[in-house]
């Protein structure tokens, strides 16, 4: 049955105009005056966006020792009941494994998607074997995009030879590399030493991983990306110091994209010191929560675009995982959870603050990252031809967050207690009305994977580099004879 969304304004990144949509078959089919359909969405006094992407989530992922706690079921339902209508999680490979493999077990996890959603793909260690997946990953599964570990000694992490032939096949092909950016080493070093130290709880966590590991790796991944001529993702950029690097970059007309967390643009460092040891661990994830000179740094760049996308970084423990490390900080599972609370949480200490418009709101919950992705305006846009994947926002909503109410399957939730202003009051996921007034209609596994291409011409205007290198062969005359 058709269905139309009535007397609502419609916020896309770039425009804000009164209109009706008709969706018909999952697709937006007419935009205009006094539409009608079969089933009527009544949005008087609401905002009619693109649905939120979420492109950072970590559902059901093995990490740590234990598994995540929201798989694709109870993540997804967490997301569309706080707006967002697509997903993008990590598949890892473990050392030595096929990349198809490790996508078979993603594909087999997903089915339970209540929302679209798609993968990246983690190399989590380099061989012909990985060389040749990437193509077929990025030909034949429509996955263009890449993270590298640059932490996680021991276990995720790649070293700079394995990113620099990961990065140089990925531009061959027209993939995009993303770094997880801190200094492994240096994290490895700091976190034995503060053991040593007798330092053993929650707050070490934050000592171990300062602000330069992350400013370090992000100069480094920029550099090495430029000398493979690819493009750059950072993830869960917490800090000036990956900030300035980013933004730097992108003066210089590199390819580079920066994505801080709702989590790091609204909790700060105090939240480790003088709480309780379960209080501070559930908030251990890396990088960990900053100051407030760098909270304001984030949000600087959100406001002058050097930072673009909105993430929550989903990986959500119980409290019981995370008493794994209790006597040693370095056992505490790494991640927290913020699916249902990021558009949310967004509007009410960005737009409701003054500090971004509804349009710039849109641009970096959903459009932004359709277009780095290569999925818009399949996804991200509110336009004839487009998903309906669409949120009906009421700015007057409120809700204090609490664990007691939210979908995720975890006893707890990092913004209990913080009130909200702004909020879904119909969340569509291909034109099904999935949340309505804050109750859950989802289907499960009614979301579809979302193919992406590989971007060829993109990563041709990249790098200065490679031109200013290429071997200029030296007509010289006087070599002296050898050995002499
Ligand atoms: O602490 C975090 N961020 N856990 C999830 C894995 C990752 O590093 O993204
Ligand atoms: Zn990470
Ligand atoms: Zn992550
Ligand atoms: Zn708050």
């Amino acid at each position: 049955m058709s269905k139309v969304i009535r007397n609502g304004t419609i916020v896309t990144a770039d425009l804000t105009y009164k209109a009706d949509v008709l969706i018909e078959n999952g697709v937006i089919t007419e935009i205009g005056q006094g539409l009608k359909g079969g089933e009527e969405l009544d949005a008087t006094g609401c905002y009619v966006m693109p649905g939120g992407i979420d492109p950072h989530t970590h559902l059901e992922m093995p990490f740590m020792g234990t598994y995540s706690s929201d798989d694709f079921e109870s993540g997804t339902r967490a997301g569309l009941a706080g707006g967002t209508t697509m997903v993008v999680d990590f598949a890892l490979p473990n050392p030595g494994e096929s990349l198809l493999d490790a996508l078979k077990r993603w594909d087999n996890k997903s089915t339970r998607a209540n929302c679209d959603y798609s993968f990246h793909m983690a190399v989590t260690w380099w061989g012909e074997q990985v060389f040749d997946d990437i193509k077929t990953v990025i030909q034949e599964r429509g996955i263009n995009t890449f993270k590298h570990f640059m932490a996680y000694k021991g276990a995720l992490m790649v070293n700079d030879d394995e990113l620099y032939a990961s990065f140089q096949r990925l531009a061959e092909l027209g993939g995009i590399a993303m770094v997880h950016a801190e200094n492994g080493d240096v994290v490895a070093e700091l976190s034995a030493k503060l053991l040593a130290q007798g330092n053993t709880g929650p707050e070490a966590h934050a000592y171990s991983r300062p602000p330069q590991v992350e400013g370090e790796a992000t100069n480094r991944a920029i550099m090495i990306a430029d000398m493979a001529g690819v493009p750059l993702y950072v993830v869960h950029t917490s800090c000036e110091d990956s900030h300035e690097a980013i933004r730097r970059a992108r003066m210089q007309g590199k390819r580079v994209w920066g994505e801080p967390l709702i989590q790091h643009l609204t909790l700060d460092e105090s939240e480790y010191f003088n709480k309780d040891w379960d209080h501070a661990a559930r908030r251990v994830m890396s990088p960990p929560f900053r100051n407030k000179q760098h909270q304001d740094s984030l949000w600087a760049g959100l406001q002058s675009g050097s930072l673009s996308v909105v993430a929550t970084d989903h990986c959500a423990f119980t409290t019981e995982q995370k008493r794994t490390g209790v006597g040693d900080f370095t056992k505490i599972p790494n991640g927290t959870g913020g699916l249902e609370d990021r558009m949310p949480m967004l509007w009410t200490h960005g737009v409701e603050t003054g500090r971004l418009t509804p349009n710039e709101f849109v641009a970096v919950t959903s459009t932004n990252i359709a277009k780095i992705l290569n999925c818009y305006p399949k996804k991200g846009a509110v336009l004839v031809g487009a998903d309906a994947d669409l949120v009906v926002w009421d700015p007057e909503k409120r809700k204090t967050i609490s664990a007691d109410t939210q979908q995720s399957s975890i006893d707890y939730n990092v913004f209990e207690g913080h009130e909200v202003k702004g909020l879904p009051r119909f969340t569509l996921t291909r034109g099904h009305v999935a949340v309505h007034d804050g109750e859950i209609r989802c289907q499960e596994g009614h979301g579809k994977f979302v193919a992406r291409e590989a971007n060829t011409t993109v990563n041709k205007a990249l790098s200065t580099w490679k031109e200013l290198t290429a071997p200029r062969p030296v007509e010289r005359t006087g070599i002296p004879a050898t050995g002499v």
